[in-house]
């Protein structure tokens, strides 16, 4: 059967357009991040987490009291049932974080009485229920996977400050708490990236956005998106000293390796994130009396970039996932748990694209996605085969 669709090349949709959205512009070149029309610069310095959602999820920004209500909400929400501490109780230890968290998303649905009355309130509902939720989920399985009792969630902290709490059964240092905030505003949103579109394209279906940020976290999984965090970090104690940075980045680009926390699908420049979270992850490493990790960054960055100029005539720039390696490890937080703390932050800019998605927030009106593909199956030359029974094969 000849396919009807424009062909085009395996280039993971680099540079196709598949929908109208409202909610945030990359200019790649400029590197530039905006969130419903404000800078991420602007937004990191200014805002707290919960302003990010509000803004994704309401499209503007809140005023003071419309603050202090969505913070009361969330708090509220954070009260998850024994249920879901038991739940967790029964997954196996040495479960993965994501695949932990993907499963237990679902579970949450349970808790939801009006998600089968698809309004845009109640998906904004859904929606702080499991930007609520989350962080308790992921802070209490570390617990439990360490045999300890999770701790129940603090009754006045801010979002970020409750999950560290939360995780380490203390109340964070102060500007600890406030470089975790920042770095969820940082992670909040980026347009189009694999676990966005993974979430629109469920939720195109007129799924649940349980269903869609479930499936998004899937996505966010992968060591070439959320995953690359927790390489950098590999990458970064796989060196240890800085007079072994040259070996190591030679020797993993003759292997025809990658340098994590370089490059980008879509920025020609440096990460705008990355250049708020660099200075942070400094600062903390001072805080923490460990510079290493910083110093260690700095310099594969600073190196990495003249290597690959001279061999590649490429200027390669650092990614947001460069300097919260360094960031999330200096506040003691597990490696594994780096990606789960994306999610933490990218729920929010993932419900947003659901309500778009089904409440035709943007124009035009989106449709189902349901691309085509080129059929390159030559099993039988250009005829299709001849079935033969399974005891004549
Ligand atoms: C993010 C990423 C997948 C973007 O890939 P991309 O769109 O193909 O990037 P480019 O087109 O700029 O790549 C050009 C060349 O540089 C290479 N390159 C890009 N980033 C590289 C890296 N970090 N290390 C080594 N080589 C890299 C590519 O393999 C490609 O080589 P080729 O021309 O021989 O095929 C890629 O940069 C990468 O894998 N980076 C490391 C993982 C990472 O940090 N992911 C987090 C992203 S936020």
């Amino acid at each position: 059967m000849q396919n009807e669709c424009t062909p085009i090349l395996d280039t993971g949709l680099r540079g196709a357009s598949v929908a109208s959205t409202k909610i945030s512009d990359v200019n790649g070149k400029l590197g530039k991040l905006l969130y419903r029309g404000y800078l991420v610069a602007d937004l990191a310095e200014k805002t707290c987490y919960e302003e990010i959602v509000f803004l994704l999820l309401y499209e503007r920004l809140p005023k003071d009291n419309e603050l202090r209500e969505l913070k009361a909400k969330l708090r509220e929400k954070r009260k998850l049932p024994e249920s879901i501490f038991n739940f967790l109780k029964n997954i196996p230890s040495d479960t993965e974080p994501m695949d932990m968290l993907q499963a237990s998303v679902p579970i949450l649905v349970k808790l939801d009485g009006k998600v089968k009355t698809r309004t845009l309130d109640n998906v904004r509902d859904s929606a702080l229920s499991l930007i609520a939720g989350i962080p308790v989920i992921i802070a209490a399985w570390d617990r439990i996977r360490n045999g300890k009792e999770p701790v129940m969630p603090h009754e006045t902290l801010d979002h970020g400050a409750n999950f560290l709490y939360m995780l380490k059964a203390e109340e964070p240092n102060k500007e600890m708490a406030h470089f975790f905030d920042t770095a969820l505003v940082l992670h909040a949103e980026h347009s189009f990236n694999a676990s966005t579109f993974t979430a629109r394209q469920v939720a195109s279906t007129r799924a649940t956005i349980y269903a869609s940020i479930s499936a998004a976290i899937g996505s966010l999984s992968g060591e070439l998106h959320g995953g690359a965090n927790v390489q950098v970090m590999e990458m970064l104690k796989k060196i240890g000293s800085v007079d072994k940075i040259d070996e190591y980045i030679e020797n993993t680009l003759n292997a025809g390796g990658l340098i994590m926390g370089l490059g980008h699908a879509v920025y020609q420049v440096d990460d705008p994130r990355a250049l708020i979270l660099a200075p942070m992850s400094k600062r903390l490493g001072e805080i923490v009396g460990n510079r290493l990790w910083y110093e260690l960054s700095t310099e594969v960055e600073k190196r990495a970039k003249k290597v690959f100029k001279a061999r590649k005539n490429m200027d390669i720039f650092v990614n947001v996932d460069f300097y919260s390696a360094s960031l999330f490890y200096s506040m003691g937080i597990p490696t594994d748990l780096f990606t789960p703390i994306f999610a933490i932050s990218r729920v929010s800019g993932w419900a947003a694209h659901v309500l778009e998605e089904q409440f035709a927030l943007a124009a035009p009106k989106p449709a189902l996605y349901r691309p085509g593909a080129s059929y390159i199956g030559d099993y039988c030359g250009p005829n299709e085969c001849t079935f033969v029974d399974i005891d004549a094969r």
